[in-house]
Order: structure tokens, then C-alpha cells, then sequence
């Protein structure tokens, strides 16, 4: 009920307006925002760096109305992974294709895309492609295969909670495309979507182990204790290495379970989101967990 209340209001464009504007914004993200500049993002990098932790940068925004937006998102992204390759830190790029012009067309987002993903083969870095609702599962699989071919180094995200995922891990594995597995995030109808989170966590379990077995270095990306006891439990019953895959969370999520994992030896990278269109992310991190309002509440009244 909570969760579909705040993905709600993640779709509310007036007041996404008025708080990302608002000057209290700073305050309100800190915790699940790096900042809202580049440069922020960079330090937090270089700090995880430092404890071991690696990074998928993030620079937020969806749903661009205009092709020119979609080429000022590219070259924002450009202009980051330029100055994240020479840090040598193993960082990689997040991107949404809504934000590179899926909704014109598959071609026009690809050509936005390319001179991204030759910028990350060249500099031996991947970008990962998030995964956003439903509407647009076919048409981001569509991309991805067609990166993969021609440059190699994308990651697909896919995500548990949808009803075709077992087919789409194995294409993806039949393909050597390495997967992102996630829950997911957004409001799916039931017609498309598992209904309990019973049956996610269990989709999620199942679709780990083939990604492990089967899959190109694959990303487990979770904060559920059970779902990495699983993976840890399935690591080592088939002595897959460490350095075979990667846990995957999110900035300021869990930092207590991130600091085990490291210390256990595990390979972790952390996704972090920065820049000025952070209200319908923020809100989805809302949805997940309710309770981060008092996160919020907290910073609100901290000097
Ligand atoms: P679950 O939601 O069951 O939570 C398990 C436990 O984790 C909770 O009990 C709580 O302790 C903690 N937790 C989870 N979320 C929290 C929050 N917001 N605040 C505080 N604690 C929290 N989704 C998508 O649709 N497309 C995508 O491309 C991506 N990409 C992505 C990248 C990475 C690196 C991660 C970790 C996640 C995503 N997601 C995503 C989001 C994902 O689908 C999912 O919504 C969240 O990860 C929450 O699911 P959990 O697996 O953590 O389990």
C-alpha cells in the first residue's frame, strides 16, 4: 500500500518540480545521493575506492522529451566517464535508455548510446544498463544485444519480479552477456509481474543460481540477507571463486551488510547516483523501505 503510494507520487512531475528545486534538497537526498555535481560523485568513488569498494556511477534522469535532451544526457555522461577512466578505480557508468531517447526509437537511442559505450571499451570500463518498467523490457534487451555485438562491454539488468525473466537470464547466458539481477522497482501489474514477494524472493534464488553457473560475471545486486546467504551458500557449495561475480547495493543502503561483505573478501560495487534529477529515484528508495522517511525526517532537523 505505502509502496504503491510512493511510486505514485515518483511519477508526480509538479512536485518532483518543487523539490528538486527546493532549497532543502541537499538535506533531504544525502543519503542515497552523492551530491549534485560530477565532482561530488567522484569523491565518493575515489572514498569507496579506499575501503575497497567499487563503483557504478550513476547520473540521474529518465524520460528525456526531446532529442536534444537526450544529447545533453549522452555528453553530460561522456564528459563523467572521462574523468572516472583515469582514476583507475575499476568504476563503471549506469544508464536508463529513457534518458538517451528510447521513447523516440530503438536507432536513435543506439546512435546516442555508441559513443558512450566506445568511450568505456576503450578505457576498459563497461556500461551497465538499467532496467526500467515493463513498457520498456523488449525494446532495452533489443539495445543491449545489439551493444553487445558490436562493442562487448554493456551489462544487462533484469529483474526478478517479472514473470519472463527465467527466458530472458537464458538468453542472456546463451548470449555471454553479463547479468545485473535485481528485484525490481516499479509498479507492474500482476499480468506481467509476480504478485507476492514470496514468489519474487524465490524467482530471485532460483534465477541467482543460473546466472552463477551459467552466466558472464554475473551481479548479484541485493540488500536481502537471504539472498546472499543464498549466493554465498551456492558459491561455495560449487567453488566459484570471488572474483567470478560481484555483490551489487546501493549508496547509503545497508552500509553495516556492504562493510561484512568486504571484510568476507567479497567483490562489492556500490551504485551511486548523483546530480540535480534525483526526486523519482529518491522516491523508489521510499518505496522499498518506508521507513527511510525518518532518514529523512532526521536530516531535515540536523543543523
Ligand atoms: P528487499 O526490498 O526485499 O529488501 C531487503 C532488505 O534490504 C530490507 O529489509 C532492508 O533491510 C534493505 N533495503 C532494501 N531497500 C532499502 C531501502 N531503499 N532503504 C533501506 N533499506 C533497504 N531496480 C530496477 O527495477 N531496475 C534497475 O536497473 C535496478 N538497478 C539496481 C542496481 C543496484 C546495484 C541495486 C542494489 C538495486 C537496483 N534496483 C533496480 C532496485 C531493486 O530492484 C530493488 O528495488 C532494491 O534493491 C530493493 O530490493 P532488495 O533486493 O534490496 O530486497
Amino acid at each position: 500500500m505505502l509502496r504503491s503510494f510512493f511510486l505514485f507520487l515518483s511519477q508526480q512531475r509538479t512536485l518532483r518540480r518543487w523539490f528538486e528545486t527546493s532549497p532543502l534538497s541537499g538535506k533531504l537526498t544525502k543519503r542515497f545521493v552523492a551530491g549534485q555535481r560530477l565532482e561530488d560523485a567522484l569523491a565518493v568513488a575515489q572514498r569507496l575506492h579506499a575501503e575497497k569498494i567499487l563503483t557504478t556511477l550513476d547520473r540521474l534522469g529518465e524520460n528525456v522529451t526531446t532529442i536534444a535532451e537526450a544529447a545533453v544526457a549522452r555528453d553530460n555522461y561522456v564528459a563523467g566517464l572521462q574523468k572516472l577512466i583515469p582514476l583507475n578505480i575499476g568504476g563503471t557508468v549506469s544508464i536508463k535508455l529513457t534518458q538517451f531517447g528510447l521513447d523516440f526509437s530503438v536507432d536513435a537511442c543506439l546512435e546516442n548510446v555508441r559513443p558512450l559505450v566506445a568511450i568505456a571499451k576503450a578505457g576498459g570500463s563497461r556500461i551497465e544498463i538499467d532496467m526500467e518498467s515493463s513498457e520498456y523490457t523488449d525494446r532495452t534487451l533489443e539495445v543491449v544485444r545489439r551493444l553487445h555485438q558490436e562493442f562487448g562491454c554493456v551489462r544487462s539488468v533484469i529483474q526478478a519480479y517479472l514473470k519472463r525473466t527465467a527466458g530472458d537470464i537464458d538468453s542472456m547466458c546463451q548470449a555471454g552477456i553479463p547479468v545485473r539481477l535485481c528485484k525490481g522497482a516499479y509498479d507492474e501489474p500482476e499480468t506481467v509481474a509476480l504478485a507476492s514477494k514470496a514468489a519474487v524472493d524465490a524467482n530471485y534464488v532460483a534465477q541467482t543460481k543460473v546466472l552463477l553457473d551459467r552466466g558472464a560475471y554475473p551481479a548479484i545486486a541485493t540488500h536481502d540477507e537471504k539472498m546472499i546467504a543464498a549466493t554465498v551458500d551456492h558459491v561455495k557449495a560449487r567453488g566459484i571463486r570471488p572474483d567470478q561475480f560481484e555483490f551489487q547495493m546501493l549508496y547509503g543502503i545497508r552500509r553495516d551488510l556492504q562493510a561484512r561483505l568486504v571484510q568476507q573478501g567479497y567483490r562489492l560495487r556500490l551504485y551511486v547516483p548523483y546530480g540535480e534529477a534525483w526526486y523519482p529515484y529518491f522516491m523508489r528508495r521510499l518505496a522499498e523501505r518506508p521507513a527511510n522517511v525518518f532518514f529523512l525526517v532526521r536530516n531535515l532537523v540536523r543543523k
